[in-house]
């Protein structure tokens, strides 16, 4: 009886010590956001205080993130969070700038009809706050630097190279360093001037830079055209990023002469090895248990994209499977998961919206 006592005793001062940390951390947490928003007990963020237009279409964000932030590798990325609208939403950004310094950036190509990228370009300025998730990626430079590098990236893939590049000449380090971009046209080449600067200080490094509006600039990607410009590509250690079609045919390039292994790769946007097994684009009942709504998505894009569609707004941060942000229970219904090709059908299983398209109705744990 007294042991019970006891217990009951024990939970009462857990319980009520637990509340009061909980309410306490989250009236610190206010205070210290009110007097200076970059500062957070729980978190990284970072204010932005410049914005560079780059091009037409793409703006570098240059941000003071605050302790929290540990820095990064060259190549590395981190998740962004911004408010729209009142909901938290994520996307993955490349870190543009080089490691060890109190400053980094982010690159961002407004895409059209994109939420974040078109968001940040029209509404984040000097002043405003972001929040940051560390850096992450095994998109880096090895160590020791491989003595022939080859940094091949397209249209906004530049950013994570880019920040490779910095890194290597920030460290005196750029040996046999070929950089070849792709872009469409010589006024849409990312960091086009910084480019040409770095090729006149450094000898080892040897810049190609492809365009289509330039009759005396290699025009876009070909397979023999490239073998022609860096005959050793296929000895070189290769850091490639860019827009997909131009990644496929590149790792084709590198599987056919036996070259894979030398070949590191970043995806900006997720390549689906499996097409649905059936023809999305019906009409499909999602009960959401939580939220104790019913909507009836449509469209033949993902289960994420489907559900936005239809005016939700789950979390969500890579859209490609990576960061398991969108993670949830699925209690009832069929899905398909569009990268391993997998159906699930069995209650209460774990699924990732963005890599998932309805094969039913279904009941989601949202
Ligand atoms: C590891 C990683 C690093 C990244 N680094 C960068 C970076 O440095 N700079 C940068 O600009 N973006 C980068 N991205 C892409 C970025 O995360 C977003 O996907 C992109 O900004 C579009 O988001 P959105 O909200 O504007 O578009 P959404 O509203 O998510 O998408 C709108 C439509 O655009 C398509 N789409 C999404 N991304 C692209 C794209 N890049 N090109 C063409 N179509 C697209 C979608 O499939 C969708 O149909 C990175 C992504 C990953 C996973
Ligand atoms: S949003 Fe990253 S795994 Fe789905």
């Amino acid at each position: 009886m007294k042991s019970a006592e006891y217990i009951a005793n024990l939970w009462r001062s857990t319980r009520s010590t637990l509340f009061r940390r909980l309410f306490l951390d989250r009236q610190a947490e206010f205070w210290v956001r009110e007097i200076d928003p970059v500062h957070t007990l729980t978190g990284i963020r970072a204010q932005v205080v410049d914005v560079i237009a780059e091009t037409d279409d793409t703006k570098s964000f240059v941000l003071r993130p605050n302790a929290a932030w540990r820095g990064h590798r060259a190549g590395q990325s981190t998740l962004v969070e911004v408010e729209i609208d009142g909901v938290r939403v994520h996307r993955f950004y490349s870190i543009s700038s080089a490691p060890g310094q109190a400053l980094i950036s982010i690159t961002v190509k407004r895409v059209p009809g994109g939420r974040v990228s078109s968001w940040l370009h029209q509404h984040v300025g000097v002043g405003h706050v972001v929040g940051l998730g560390p850096a992450s990626g095994d998109f880096v430079l090895p160590t020791p630097i491989s003595a022939r590098l080859l940094l091949l990236s397209g249209g906004s893939g530049i950013t994570p190279v880019m920040s490779m590049l910095r890194d290597l000449a920030a460290r005196s380090a750029i040996e046999d360093v070929a950089f070849v971009h792709y872009a469409r046209t010589r006024a849409d080449v990312i960091f086009g001037d910084e480019l040409e600067d770095l090729a006149a200080r450094h000898a080892g490094l040897r810049l190609i830079v492809c365009v289509d509006d330039d009759d005396d600039a290699p025009r876009g990607f070909d397979e023999a055209h490239l073998a022609a410009l860096v005959p050793d590509f296929a000895e070189r250690s290769t850091f490639l990023c860019g827009p997909g079609a131009l990644m496929d045919r590149v790792e084709k390039l590198w599987a056919d002469v036996g070259a894979s292994h030398h070949l590191q790769r970043e995806r900006f946007v997720a390549a689906p090895l499996f097409t649905p097994l059936v023809a999305s684009g019906e009409g499909v009942d999602v009960r959401l248990s939580r939220s104790q709504r019913r909507v009836v998505t449509r469209g033949a894009g993902t289960l994420l994209e489907q559900l936005e569609g239809a005016g939700e707004r789950p979390a969500n941060g890579c859209r490609m499977g990576i960061c398991r942000t969108c993670t949830c229970l699925k209690h009832s219904g069929t899905v398909e998961n569009l990268v391993t090709g997998e159906v699930s059908s069995e209650p209460d299983q774990e699924i990732q919206l963005c890599i998932s398209v309805p094969r039913s109705d279904l009941e989601l744990d949202l």
